[in-house]
């Protein structure tokens, strides 16, 4: 099978932790379907999540340390915010974004600043590329989403030259994730069967679990510490409409639900972030736990 034809499957495997079943109003296959699309719809996903990576990727490249002249590898590029933020600083080198959606990467493909970075199909657990090839190996807001980590982060120590850096952020799904968390928190709320769906079991979203991953991989140096970034909102559809166009898990959940069921939810969520006044600008708050190791010296470490 070539690289296009296993895209539907890299993506479908990308989220079979997350195979949410809607418990009222949507069939199963209909949820799967959205499921498949979530991360294929590059316009929705910059409303929904882009605009937070976009806040978020350059103190993840001042944190991970990346300098001018050196070659990075964004892995999960998505639609490019992380690229974006790289070309910013590194105005000598050169940045590689990798990802299986095939919509991303065309979309990033179309947005890039400068002839400074490219963008291919691929996927963390067999990356394309020679031993120690990069400086830096990046990877914001895809550890969580990757079926197999740990074949992931050998794959991204692998490609990273001794003394590189390799680093990532996830969302505190759990507790620092306010865009996220009230919308979960009034889904279980309505729907209790939906509750070991919420997205605050996201793995290796929780303080530690990054870095210890990190240390297993025999990176050296491990340091792990939480970024928080605010999002204001013009107002309450500026939040809400990626969620109906089937972005991220919580958007897969709200595609599949009936009419009624739908505005059930969104009138909960409204009252949540908005209280009486119905309508309005607001601001969220949200946390990243990120992780940056070095690779040893003698690759055999
Ligand atoms: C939440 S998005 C983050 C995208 C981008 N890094 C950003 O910050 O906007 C998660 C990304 O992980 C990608 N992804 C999922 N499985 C992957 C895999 N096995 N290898 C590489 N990327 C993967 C998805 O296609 C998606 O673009």
């Amino acid at each position: 099978m070539n690289r296009i034809a296993l895209l539907p499957a890299l993506l479908l495997a990308s989220f079979v932790h997350h195979d949410i079943v809607a418990a009222t109003g949507g069939t199963k296959t209909k949820t799967v379907d959205a499921e498949a699309k979530m991360f294929t719809m590059s316009a929705g996903y910059e409303r929904f999540m882009g605009r937070w990576s976009r806040i978020l990727a350059p103190a993840f490249v001042a944190f991970a340390g990346v300098k001018d002249g050196d070659r990075v590898l964004d892995v999960g590029t998505g639609t490019g915010a992380l690229a974006s933020a790289l070309e910013a600083v590194v105005k000598s080198g050169e940045v590689v974004g990798i990802d299986p959606s095939e919509g991303f990467i065309s979309y990033a493909k179309k947005n890039a600043k400068s002839g400074r970075s490219r963008f291919e199909i691929g996927d963390a657990q067999a990356l394309q590329f020679k031993d120690g090839s990069f400086d830096q190996t990046m990877a914001l807001l895809v550890m969580n989403f990757i079926p197999d980590h740990n074949k992931a982060i050998a794959e991204m120590r692998r490609v990273t030259r001794p003394d590189g850096v390799v680093s990532a952020c996830v969302w505190d799904y759990n507790a620092g994730m306010q865009m996220l968390r009230f919308f979960w928190d009034e889904v279980v709320a309505l729907d209790p069967a939906m509750a070991p769906k919420d997205e605050r079991h996201m793995k290796l979203s929780r303080e530690g679990q990054l870095a210890e991953l990190w240390k297993k991989a025999g990176l050296m140096n491990v340091q792990e510490k939480p970024l928080v970034i605010d999002q204001a909102y013009t107002s309450f559809n500026d939040y809400w409409e990626p969620f109906l166009k089937g972005a991220g898990p919580g958007g897969a959940y709200v595609v599949s639900l009936s009419e009624d069921r739908r505005q059930q939810l969104e009138d909960r969520i409204r009252k949540r972030l908005l209280g009486d006044r119905g309508d309005g600008a607001f601001v969220l708050k949200v946390q990243a736990w990120c992780v940056r190791g070095e690779v040893p010296k003698s690759a055999r470490s």
